[in-house]
């Protein structure tokens, strides 16, 4: 009889490709740059099979789970105007506003680790710099970051195992407490702090009010989805750093190297 079960080229939960996912990368793009894996299905490592991808939406699609996630699960042309809904909440002019407060808790968690000895950078530098820029962006309380910190970690861990009911739980969690923030905006009326959370909430598309399930959807996007973002790539940077002295005392002795480096 014929085995049918596909074979598959790589697993990216496997311990090689976790512990350095860039160099799996970069042995993948040499290896098999388009792969089958049990996990992710097909994945794609060169930028102009990724570029071929990402912008053929007529072939390939951003649905990848029937939950609705806003925007990056709806494809075109329910896409457009909820991109375009968000993106003046990046602009350079906007972030560089932010710039100074995002400084600020940089500096602060690093003069709480300096001159230590041993440090775990990832709990005690990436993601509490993770957790309070996004607390901050959004004008949400110091104390939403320990369950968002909660929600984050579950949902990677669910995310890992491809543990679909877990995922929809922490969602649904995540969803209640979003709501009865939203609550409290609408019910303070005029009186709402003017942040990035009310101006979302008050937002329209064609004129039309947000659903109330689109606009949690954003917000979960912006946060339990990036602070494992944001946590990794701060925590990737330092390690390289950590790596590399040389490039620490080149940049220590022309700061305005850093841009480039980063
Ligand atoms: C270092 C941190 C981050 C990295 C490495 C990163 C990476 C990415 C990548 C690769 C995409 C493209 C996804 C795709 O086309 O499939 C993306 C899209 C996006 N990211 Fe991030 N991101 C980061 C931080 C953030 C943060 C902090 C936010 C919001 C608070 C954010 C919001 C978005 C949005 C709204 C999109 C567009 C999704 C869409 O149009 O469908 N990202 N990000």
């Amino acid at each position: 009889m014929t085995d049918h079960r596909p074979t598959y080229d790589w697993d990216p939960r496997s311990d090689t490709v976790l512990d350095n996912p860039v160099a799996s990368f970069d042995d993948m793009r040499q290896r098999c740059p388009v792969a089958l894996s049990e996990y992710m299905g097909w994945s794609v490592f060169r930028h102009e099979d990724v570029l071929a991808v990402v912008t053929d939406h007529e072939t390939f699609s951003n649905q990848v789970s029937q939950h609705r996630s806003v925007p990056n699960g709806l494809d075109q042309p329910e896409h457009t105007p909820y991109r375009t809904l968000i993106e003046p909440f990046f602009t350079d002019q906007r972030m560089a506003l932010f710039e100074p407060e995002c400084r600020d808790i940089a500096a602060e968690l690093a003069r709480a680790i300096a001159g230590r000895k041993q440090v775990d950078i990832v709990t005690e530098l990436a993601e509490p710099f993770a957790l309070q820029i996004q607390c901050a962006f959004l004008g949400w309380p110091d104390s939403l970051q320990e369950p968002l910190r909660e929600w984050a970690h579950e949902n990677h861990e669910a995310t890992l195992a491809g543990d679909r009911e877990a995922m929809a739980e922490i969602a649904q969690r995540f969803s209640r407490y979003i709501h009865q923030l939203l609550e409290t905006r609408r019910e303070q009326g005029d009186w709402a702090p003017e942040d990035p959370t009310t101006d979302i909430m008050r937002s329209t598309i064609d004129g039309q009010p947000i659903p109330e399930e689109d606009i949690v959807s954003i917000l979960r996007n912006w946060t339990v989805g990036e602070i494992g973002t944001i946590a990794a790539s701060v925590g990737l940077l330092l390690k390289f750093l950590a790596e590399h002295p040389e490039l620490q005392a080149e940049l220590r002795d022309d700061v305005d190297k850093i841009p480039e480096a980063v």
